[in-house]
């Protein structure tokens, strides 16, 4: 790697792992963290997903990215420290790169391998752009390591995807009450907002034909059997998608097809046939509804991008 990428390894311990699973799966409603989806092999799924008919989010952002870079550039400025979270292979990130000409990158992910290749396929794109790229858990608290040296004029964040939508919404104020301290005042947030939209198509992007999304949802399970000598039968568990309109959220679960007992290393977890374990929320929400929860954290909302179909949303809001 050249000089002007650095790599900060701040991720948990594998035990982590192995309490949260022993945690979710004893509970009287079984559940798991979304973040555990993405190791390699889930990593991989879900850039298949987003190449998905169904799964619009992927495609609707990156349009809106890019008729709206310039415009969201103006709003970002110039030779900013540009901080990501969730930056997986940071394709949505090179065309604000290239708007903004930050004075460094700082992807955040948890997933490390991916965080490499992507760190180091950027620094080929960008070879002058310094690139501090930090393994890590954001949606634990964690340090970002000095950006002093940079010189930048102030902290631009940008969070894509919609993947605050996997924060309940009081989770939601509190991770971004942290990015208002991250960024401190003057700091400025770009964040991609799955919108609300009619149950059969949000359920179809969700639970697609092929049957990718349930490849992801399932390869939690083989992940588990994979790193903690575990032995889920995988065709003994069917994949889950419903939307909630009440709670304005899909809900991902994985339902257990008989009754069973699987053995995770010496622990024993039965189920009962249609119990499920909820492996994901992803929330939705409607302009003002995100605007008010931001408020709460201390953003102020300045602008907005939508796109004509009304499906997805980028939002710009000053700390
Ligand atoms: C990465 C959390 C934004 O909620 O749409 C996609 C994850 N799960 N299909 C989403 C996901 C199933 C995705 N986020």
């Amino acid at each position: 790697m050249s000089g002007l990428v650095s790599f900060h390894d701040y991720s948990a311990q594998a035990s982590r792992f192995r309490e949260d699973v022993l945690q979710g799966l004893s509970q009287p409603r079984k559940i798991l963290v979304p973040k555990y989806f993405y190791d390699e092999v889930g990593s991989a799924l879900f850039e298949a997903i987003c190449a998905l008919p169904e799964y619009y989010p992927t495609r609707t952002e990156l349009a809106l990215m890019q008729s709206h870079a310039a415009d969201m550039a103006r709003c970002l400025g110039k030779r900013s420290a540009l901080i990501e979270f969730g930056s997986g292979v940071s394709r949505k990130s090179r065309l604000l790169i290239e708007a903004t000409q930050p004075c460094v990158y700082v992807p955040i992910d948890i997933a490390c391998e991916t965080l490499r290749t992507a760190a180091e396929s950027l620094n080929r794109a960008f070879p002058d752009l310094p690139v501090v790229a930090v393994c890590a858990d954001y949606s634990a608290a964690f340090e970002l390591p000095s950006l002093e040296r940079f010189g930048a004029r102030r902290r631009a964040m940008y969070f894509p995807g919609s993947t605050i939508g996997n924060f309940d919404p009081d989770e939601a104020v509190a991770f971004l009450a942290r990015l208002v301290k991250l960024a401190g005042a003057g700091g400025g947030l770009v964040i991609g907002v799955d919108l609300r939209k009619d149950k059969a198509m949000l359920e179809a992007a969700y639970d697609d034909p092929p049957g990718v999304t349930a490849a992801f949802n399932l390869n939690l399970l083989a992940r588990i059997n994979r790193e903690l000598e575990a032995d889920f039968d995988l065709r003994q568990f069917r994949h889950r998608a419903v939307y909630s309109e009440v709670r304005g959220r899909v809900e991902m679960h994985l339902e257990s097809l008989r009754d069973q007992v699987v053995r995770i290393g010496s622990t024993s977890i039965s189920f009962r046939s249609g119990e499920t374990i909820h492996t994901e929320n992803s929330y939705k929400y409607s302009v003002p509804e995100f605007q008010a929860l931001a408020a709460c954290a201390g953003f102020t909302a300045r602008r907005c991008w939508v796109d004509d179909g009304g499906l997805f949303s980028i939002h710009y809001m000053e700390c």
